[in-house]
């Protein structure tokens, strides 16, 4: 539960303004937050219980009704003379300002990919100029193969990959083996900001903090911390943060963010043409009209949730995210600290990661091992009791 502190001001005489301090107790409403998601009340989903948030999120409407929007009414070449044109660049426009603002970040930092794997594919090809053989980059075994595998290929231009390890025994990683890695050779550091094997939230302070004591880039996955935290991109430290809106109520996109001379740093791999302009020199498949529009629509829908929530006004977007969010970390803790509290006392069954989820320390992806039967088996009999979960590694297939 959150405590909300309260301050009402109230004008006693001429001079004086006494502050009162009210503490009230404040929850997310779930039954409004489910009122938000069309799928929640259509028959064929309504009746699901979903669990796989690790794996994407279904849409509020606020997002649906940006996308129809667009698709419906705005469907033309955007950013032309005629006002329809228009219409259509404004609507993508407010789709970059709010991706942007919401984690804190100026629109030029961010690039609008159409998955993560690609953006870091793309990244990867444009800090490969910077590297020289012999350099090295570190990569986990903890990450999705998305932030392994393009900084892995450059080692046909004879970069050393350097494998920075998870602890067998409980999936973590473990800073001691970060510094024993890195060197005045390391130019690139690749790390999640949190696993979908394990949940735990890196160091990344402590990461960053090797990696530009050696000049080395940070580059962050956020992909299974953003559906639980709101970043500010450039407090993290890193130098590139990455994430997919698919999983953070949005369409299936990402947003690359850069910290200004980081981004410096990349050559542009878009047109020849678009070389110097920052949403597009690093999207060499060009912006995604519809489903940038319809970005809005996640922040509309975290809006929504303040007004509900909070009485206060507040202008920052990236402010009433992290408020409204704060609310949604403590729901989900609870909600599986229950399933976690079953699992970890189980003999029949391995936990990975720590058994207790908490806001800032572990989120509630919850990966286990069952001991006596492959776990597409447990997959297809909770789906029997329509609970979605998945099955398999996730894409940390190392
Ligand atoms: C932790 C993590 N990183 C990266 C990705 C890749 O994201 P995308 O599907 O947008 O390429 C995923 C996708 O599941 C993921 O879970």
């Amino acid at each position: 539960m959150v405590s909300e502190a309260v301050f009402f001001v109230h004008n006693v005489n001429i001079d004086a303004l006494v502050i009162i301090e009210e503490t009230i107790d404040m929850k997310l409403d779930i039954d409004f937050v489910r009122q938000q998601f069309p799928a929640f009340s259509e028959e064929g989903t309504r009746d699901w219980i979903f669990f796989e948030n690790a794996g994407g999120s279904y849409v509020p409407r606020q997002v649906t009704d940006c996308f129809q929007e667009f698709l419906l009414k705005n469907k033309v070449q955007p950013y032309g003379s005629f006002a329809l044109s228009e219409r259509a660049g404004d609507q993508m426009d407010r789709g970059y300002q709010a991706m942007a603002a919401l984690i804190n970040a100026d629109p030029d930092e961010i690039t609008i990919g159409p998955s993560t794997t690609l953006n870091l594919y793309v990244l990867a090809q444009g800090l490969r100029h910077l590297l020289r053989p012999g350099d090295e980059i570190i990569v986990t075994n903890q990450d999705h193969e998305a932030n392994i595998g393009c900084w892995r290929r450059l080692a046909e231009h004879g970069v050393r990959i350097r494998e920075w390890q998870i602890d067998k025994a409980d999936g973590e990683l473990d800073l001691s083996d970060l510094e024993a890695l890195i060197n005045e050779k390391t130019k690139v550091v690749c790390c999640t900001l949190s696993s979908n094997l394990v949940g735990t939230y890196n160091d990344m302070v402590a990461i960053v903090g090797y990696a530009h004591a050696v000049g080395a880039l940070v580059v962050a996955d956020g992909v299974s911390y953003a559906p639980h935290v709101i970043a500010n991109a450039p407090a993290l430290g890193v130098d590139f943060y990455v994430y997919s809106t698919y999983k953070t109520f949005g369409p299936h996109q990402s947003i690359l963010w850069g910290a200004p001379n980081a981004l410096e740093q990349v050559e542009a791999q878009g047109h020849f043409f678009n070389e110097n302009e920052p949403r597009y020199r690093l999207n060499p498949t060009g912006p995604q009209h519809a489903e940038i529009a319809a970005m809005a629509g996640i922040t509309d829908y975290f809006d929504a949730l303040y007004e509900h929530h909070f009485t206060e006004s507040v202008d920052d977007q990236h402010t009433r995210a992290i408020r409204v969010f704060e609310l949604v970390a403590e729901h989900e803790a609870e909600l599986a600290n229950v399933l976690l509290n079953y699992l970890k006392d189980r003999p029949d069954i391995r936990l990975l990661g720590q058994d207790q989820a908490k806001p800032g320390g572990r989120t509630s992806t919850i990966a286990f091992h069952a001991r006596a039967m492959p776990s597409s088996h447990i997959a297809r009999r909770l789906a029997e009791y329509g609970i979605g979960v998945g099955a398999g590694d996730f894409y940390a297939a190392r």
